[in-house]
């Protein structure tokens, strides 16, 4: 169990009495303005709830401190920060503040292709498009492992294909690595394809927790 909702509101947007999200791949579907993107955000304390508590790995997150918890609970945002400089900056960056070993240009060129992202480690980043930026962030966050991540409709630039080929990527690292993801997205197929369990999230609620035989 990764994380574990008890009793939680978000003023009067959330009202999850109970919830358990387990390790590997869980999505969450519904109508715009169901609380998804509310949701994910509680995950990594972006904000907190009003009410009630939520547990990471047994612990409660009131009492983890939020720096310390983003180590391992990362979230892609919907409009990531590109910083000016080169690729190979933008995919290296996070590494400044960590005490991780610096990638070389070989794990980063492997990244590259990962993420489809048809680009130099020289080139510079002003003129991406934002499917592209989108991608680099999610190559800056992949280097990093957290434990979970948090995607936000992740695929909203993407073309169906190359939104194919990521999911698919980053279903299979997660899987290899033992790690978990959290994701909303609009498509029921990606959900049915690649989700082990599907949430759906409606007027704040989980109206359906469904366990997915996945179709891939
Ligand atoms: N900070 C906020 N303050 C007040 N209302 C908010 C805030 N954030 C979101 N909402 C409202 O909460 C509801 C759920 O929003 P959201 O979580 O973004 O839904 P979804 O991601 O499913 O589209 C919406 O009605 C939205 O307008
Ligand atoms: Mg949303």
């Amino acid at each position: 169990m990764i994380f574990r909702f008890s009793d939680v509101r978000y003023r009067d947007i959330i009202e999850i009495d109970e919830l358990t999200i387990n390790k590997g791949v869980t999505i969450l579907l519904g109508p715009s303005g169901g609380g998804k993107t509310t949701l994910l955000r509680m995950l990594n304390k972006m904000i907190s709830p009003t009410k009630g508590q939520i547990f990471f790995m047994g612990e409660s997150l009131a009492k983890i401190e939020s720096v310390q918890l983003r180590r391992k609970v990362m979230m892609l945002s919907q409009n990531p920060v590109v910083f000016p400089g080169t690729v190979r900056d933008n995919l290296a960056i996070a590494f400044e503040f960590q005490d991780k070993i610096k990638p070389d240009d070989d794990a980063l060129d492997d990244m590259l292709s990962r993420i489809q992202l048809n680009k130099k480690l020289d080139d510079g980043v002003i003129n991406l498009s934002g499917g592209e930026k989108q991608r680099l962030a999610l190559g800056r966050l992949l280097l990093l492992e957290p434990e979970v991540y948090l995607f936000d409709e992740p695929s909203s630039s993407l073309d169906d294909d190359t939104e194919d080929l990521i999911i698919r990527m980053l279903s299979m690292h997660v899987e290899k690595q033992g790690q978990s993801i959290v994701m909303v997205t609009h498509s029921k197929r990606i959900a049915e394809k690649y989700a082990d369990v599907i949430l759906e999230i409606s007027e704040g609620k989980v109206l359906r927790s469904v366990k997915n035989e996945r179709d891939n």
